[in-house]
């Protein structure tokens, strides 16, 4: 079943989660397509996890254009979302339609997700209209880190639980058709899922929402270092691409590969030419030497 903006709606109407991974690339897009995940996000955690940046603030529209281009090419049925990057977005609402229009143009993307709530909801009105669909991102927001002081759950006062709350209520009424919750209490994240009529996708945010979004690279296991508290490993694919590594390194030293089964063979009568026409050369070329020297 191909996803839509109408499905991941009749979704949440009928109860039934959604699922969302971040992808980055062609091959694991193939991967994700053929098992039935629902959406895929081109995150501008793509900063951290492909480009190794400290935060999410450097990458450029041009950057998320290129991997969500990428990723479009395996997609059949998936949903595709690209993120909108730091100061996309922000500067005006005549920047945030045209770096949505380019998202959707030169990315092949079906809809954006930009960040904040209220504040950014004049931008949600004018990308709508422009009949782009938006995902909205609230709770943390990994662009306002350097406001935040950090990584931090987000809502665990009376004071910012409310704010959060009244986010969700102004995203849905600027015409969002879904809002990612990000390291959001679980009872909150709930009462939000109930109270708005879009799907809800949580990340940090427990059960209680529409739907689910993970880091791929986090799920999978690929990164040694730290883990987030909302992160489950589905598979240990770091210890064993390291492994496979290890293994490589070890037997080109060794010669072990590549064995006979992967080498390409030649007639023998060929190769015997092969050589005698190198050894004829090789008598030219000492006669040839000879003379120099003479
Ligand atoms: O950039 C990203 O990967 C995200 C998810 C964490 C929701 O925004």
């Amino acid at each position: 079943m191909k996803n839509t903006v109408t499905t991941l709606q009749q979704m949440k109407n009928e109860g039934e989660k959604i699922s969302m991974l971040t992808c980055y690339d062609y091959t694991t897009a193939c991967l994700m397509e053929e098992a039935g995940i629902n959406a895929i996000l081109i995150g501008d955690s793509l900063g951290m996890t492909m480009m190794g940046y400290s935060d999410t603030l450097p990458v450029t529209v041009d950057d998320i254009i290129h991997h969500c281009a990428s990723v479009s090419r395996a997609l059949k049925n998936t949903f595709l979302v690209a993120d909108m990057p730091f100061m996309s977005y922000q500067t005006s609402v005549y920047d945030a339609v045209k770096n949505a229009g380019r998202l959707i143009k030169e990315g092949h993307a079906q809809a954006v997700k930009l960040e904040g709530g209220a504040s950014v909801c004049e931008q949600i009105r004018a990308i709508v209209n422009a009949d782009i669909p938006v995902v909205a991102h609230i709770g943390l927001t990994p662009q306002s880190i350097n406001a935040f002081g950090g990584f931090k759950v987000q809502g665990k006062n009376i004071e910012r639980a409310l704010q959060i709350l009244e986010d969700a209520k102004a995203v849905e009424e600027a015409g969002a058709f879904m809002v990612t919750l990000e390291c959001v209490p679980e009872e909150l994240a709930t009462l939000i899922s109930e109270e708005l009529s879009i799907p809800t996708i949580g990340i940090g945010a427990g059960s209680g929402c529409d739907g689910q979004v993970l880091v791929y690279q986090d799920m999978l296991g690929m990164f040694s270092g730290f883990k987030p508290k909302f992160v489950k490993h589905y598979a240990n694919i770091g210890e064993e691409m390291k492994r496979a590594f290890f293994e490589y390194d070890a037997e080109v030293k060794s010669k072990a590969f590549p064995a006979a089964e992967h080498n390409f063979k030649i007639d023998k009568e060929v190769m015997d030419e092969v050589r005698a026409s190198v050894h004829k050369s090789d008598l030219k070329i000492s006669e040839k030497q000879k003379k120099v020297i003479a």
